[in-house]
């Protein structure tokens, strides 16, 4: 969905995901999800939007990368981040890399720990930002859809962390 949005903006994008019957699906027109309107916002995108298995081919132009992994419940019923945290991982030496979006439902506490991340991640290239995209957020009533957007939009970056890890 995210992938398909973006490219509904004019953005070329890869998305990649570690399932390959998700992937061969999506490669044959198929949409493993009920979302109305998105097989036909695929389509109409389909010159901007890759499906694919491959990291390397997924990193090789990739300027911002979106995290967008499950974060189910652990045992403890904290989310359990290691899918997420393993991609942001395997961001390692993508040469165009510029921005790492969290995109995964996240606890509060974990745009610090991304930003210290994408600096390490930043040692060995240029300068990586850090952004989350919240899924929930608090509006004052009334709100309209309008408001909802630039909202959205004004968190995307976060204030610098008073007290990083
Ligand atoms: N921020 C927002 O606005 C927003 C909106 C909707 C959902 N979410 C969150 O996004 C996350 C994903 O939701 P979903 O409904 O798409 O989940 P989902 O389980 O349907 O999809 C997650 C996908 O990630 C793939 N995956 C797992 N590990 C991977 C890896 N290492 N590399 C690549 N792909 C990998 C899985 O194969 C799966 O296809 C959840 O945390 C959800 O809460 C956020």
């Amino acid at each position: 969905m995210t992938g398909a949005c973006l490219a509904e903006l004019g953005h070329d994008v890869v998305v990649r995901d570690i399932d390959p019957a998700k992937v061969e699906a999506l490669h044959s027109g198929e949409v493993p999800i009920y979302e109305p309107g998105l097989g036909d916002m695929i389509a109409r995108n389909k010159e901007r939007l890759r499906f694919t298995l491959d990291l390397g081919e997924a990193l090789a132009e990739t300027e911002v990368a979106y995290v967008c992994v499950d974060t189910p419940p652990s045992a403890s019923g904290d989310a359990d981040l290691s899918k997420a945290w393993s991609v942001v991982r395997s961001l390692v030496g993508a040469a165009h890399l510029r921005a790492v979006v969290m995109k995964s439902t996240v606890p509060v506490g974990t745009g610090a720990r991304a930003r210290a991340t994408t600096r390490t991640l930043s040692e060995t290239s240029s300068p990586i930002a850090a952004a989350m995209s919240c899924t929930f957020i608090a509006l004052p009533a009334p709100a309209s859809s309008t408001s909802i957007r630039s909202r959205a939009t004004s968190h995307a970056s976060e204030p610098a962390d008073p007290d990083p890890p």
